[in-house]
């Protein structure tokens, strides 16, 4: 079957370009003696999750319990959980995954949480690894490194959890709006690492894991001296955003949305029929303004697109164009995982042979738990 036979939208996934993603990561990375435990809320699929430690992938970091209890259910060795938790219910399956899961690692900014983890972990006569959130400038979790000695002395007194070292993700980077930006929060990611491990090591503390990352720092913070993990996530597919820094080129953007022109009501207006539950409304995280309109047309720069409806968008046209109503076009996302969380399978393809469906099989709540 080919593309050309498919029912659109449609969520497609390039395999040769996704392939390709996961070999210049993992090969960079075994080059600098680097490990990559992938963020996997990117691609939420067993599938691409197991096809990650195929290409040298080594632990996961997890955006939601879900996704945990799915690497460790499938054997993975180092699972860690991005986020703390303070909810009962969550606390039972933070502690639930410590006992499955020798290398499960919970990550804590705050006494609160540290404290309620710490009971349900006694209660249940169980031990919880976990690194402290060290913030590099995104101003989300974490704790300040000047301050990092002081928190993780307060921790001393969890006897139900284990220091095991620091995390960081220097997610502001989604400001940069250009290659050239993209310096500086690189500089964030390394220098607020150094002074954490640095003021850690000179109170005594023995760091098992520096980890840090995201897709775009990947590259200038490879070398850093402490960093040994790296978390990047959304390398896997890229997206525009990606292409706004020139982190990612065009045929390293593994995850587009197949659409059909269905209507040219106007000289400068074409629609088509894949809206915000495709593309997702994303114009960029922690206010990128470089992005224009809501994806690429691949292979039509005369079009912007411009607005979109759930299912439906408007194509802006500047200049001319062979376009015409029953064509169909590729869009690349803003942001692919934003568009990879809005449906049930990826359509895995080679070229423009349909390869296999690749199940989106760990979304929030597909296991149906805790309901
Ligand atoms: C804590 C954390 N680490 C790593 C990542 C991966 O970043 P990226 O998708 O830029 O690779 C994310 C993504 O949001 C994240 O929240």
């Amino acid at each position: 079957m080919t593309i050309h036979e498919l029912q659109t939208p449609a969520i497609l996934l390039n395999l040769d370009y996704m392939e390709h993603n996961l070999k210049k990561y993992c090969d960079a990375a075994a080059k600098s003696g680097k490990q990559i435990w992938p963020m996997i809320k990117t691609h939420k699929s067993t599938e691409l999750a197991r096809l990650q430690t195929e290409y040298g992938c080594t632990g996961f970091l997890c955006g939601t319990l879900d996704e945990a209890e799915a690497m460790a259910a499938d054997g993975a060795k180092d699972v860690m959980y991005a986020y703390p938790v303070s909810t009962e219910v969550s606390i039972a399956r933070v502690v639930k995954l410590a006992k499955a899961c020798s290398g499960f690692i919970i990550r804590i900014d705050g006494l609160d949480a540290a404290r309620a983890i710490d009971a349900g972990a006694k209660a249940a006569d169980v031990r919880v690894n976990y690194t402290i959130i060290v913030d590099s400038g995104l101003h989300r979790f974490g704790v300040k490194p000047e301050k990092v000695v002081e928190f993780a002395d307060e921790m001393k007194q969890f006897k139900n959890l284990v220091f095991k070292g620091i995390s960081t993700h220097p997610g502001h980077v989604y400001g940069a709006s250009c290659e050239a930006e993209v310096g500086k929060y690189v500089e964030d990611e390394v220098k607020n690492t150094a002074v954490a491990v640095d003021a850690l090591r000179n109170a005594g503390y023995e760091l098992e894991i520096v980890s840090s990352g995201s897709t775009p720092t990947f590259w200038g913070a490879l070398d850093d001296k402490n960093i040994q993990v790296y978390h990047p996530g959304n390398y896997i597919f890229n997206d525009a955003i990606q292409l706004s820094t020139n982190t990612a080129v065009e045929e390293e953007c593994a995850l587009y949305i197949l659409a059909s022109v269905i209507s040219h009501p106007s000289e400068d207006l074409y629609i088509c029929d894949a809206g915000a539950k495709c593309l997702g409304l994303d114009q960029g995280a922690h206010g990128n303004n470089s992005i224009k309109g809501f994806g690429v047309v691949k292979g039509h720069p005369e079009f912007t697109v411009y607005s979109l409806s759930e299912e439906v968008g408007k194509f802006h046209l500047e200049g001319n164009t062979d376009l015409k109503v029953g064509d169909k076009v590729l869009i690349i996302p803003n942001h692919s995982c934003s568009s990879a969380n809005l449906t049930s399978y990826y359509v895995g393809v080679r070229g423009e042979e349909v390869d296999h469906l690749v199940h989106v099989d760990i979304r929030g709540n597909s296991g149906k738990k805790n309901v």
